[in-house]
C-alpha cells in the first residue's frame, strides 16, 4: 500500500519523507490556500518545491473546468516535473480531460469521487489514480469504507490498472481499514499516519526493558 501526505505544508512533507515511509503527496486548491499560496507563478514554485522533496506521485489540482482549459492547465503542471500527477475533478469534462492527458502520458488522478459509477467512468476513461473521499462520506452519516469496497470489486472484476486512492482520511483506523479491504494508497494528514505507531503496550514495555536493563547493569557493577 502506498502512503501519500494529504498537504500542501512544506514542513510536514519533509516530516513525512524523513519518515521513510512517504510515496507521495496530494494537494488540493483548499490545502494550497491554506497555505497561503496564491497567484499563478507562486503555485507552480510552490508545486516544485514539493517534488523537490519527495520521490513521486505529487497531485496537483487544476482550477479550470472546461475541457480546453483543464488540458491546457494539465499539461503547464505536468511539464513542471516528471512526478506531477494532474488531478482532475469528477465531471464531464474531467472526463474528456483525463482521456486526452493520458492518451499523452500524463498521469491523472480523478478527485471528488462518491459513488463507484464515478470511478468506473474515470478508469475506463484511463485515470492513474481515483480518489474516493471516505471522510466526507463517514461525516454525512454514509459508509465511506464500503464505497471503496464497491470500487475495489469493480476494478478487480475488470483488471483495471487504475489505483484506488483512499482520500479524505481522517485517523489511523481508517488506514489500517482501507488496508483490510485493498485500497491501493491512502492519502491523509501527517496526524494519521504518526498515529499508527502508537500502542500503550508498546510504551510500557519498552519502559520495562530499558528498566530491566538498567537493574540488571547496576546490580553486575
Ligand atoms: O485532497 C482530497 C481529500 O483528501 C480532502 O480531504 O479532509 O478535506 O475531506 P478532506
Amino acid at each position: 500500500m502506498k502512503f501519500f501526505i494529504d498537504t500542501a505544508n512544506l514542513d510536514q512533507i519533509k516530516e513525512a519523507q524523513d519518515l521513510g515511509v512517504l510515496d507521495g503527496v496530494t494537494t488540493n486548491p483548499s490545502l494550497m490556500a491554506k497555505e497561503g499560496i496564491t497567484g499563478e507563478q507562486n503555485v507552480l514554485n510552490h508545486y516544485k518545491a514539493i517534488c523537490a522533496i519527495v520521490d513521486d506521485n505529487v497531485s496537483a489540482e487544476v482550477i479550470s473546468t472546461t475541457y480546453e482549459e483543464m488540458i491546457r492547465e494539465g499539461e503547464a503542471l505536468a511539464a513542471l516535473d516528471p512526478k506531477i500527477v494532474v488531478k482532475i475533478p469528477m465531471i464531464k469534462d474531467g472526463v474528456k480531460a483525463i482521456k486526452y492527458l493520458t492518451s499523452k502520458g500524463i498521469r491523472t488522478n480523478c478527485t471528488l469521487i462518491f459513488s463507484p459509477g464515478q470511478a468506473l467512468l474515470a478508469a475506463k476513461a484511463g485515470a492513474s489514480y481515483v480518489s474516493p473521499f471516505l471522510g466526507r462520506l463517514d461525516d454525512i452519516s454514509t459508509d465511506g469504507l464500503q464505497l471503496i469496497e464497491d470500487i475495489r470489486i469493480i476494478f478487480d472484476n475488470y483488471q483495471y490498472k487504475t489505483e484506488i486512492l483512499a482520500a479524505s482520511i481522517r485517523g489511523p483506523l481508517h488506514i489500517v481499514n482501507c488496508a483490510k479491504i485493498g485500497a491501493d494508497v491512502i492519502t491523509g494528514p501527517l496526524s494519521a499516519i504518526t498515529a499508527l505507531l502508537k500502542h500503550p503496550l508498546t510504551d510500557t514495555g519498552l519502559a520495562q526493558f530499558l528498566a530491566d536493563h538498567k537493574k540488571a547493569a547496576e546490580a553486575a557493577k
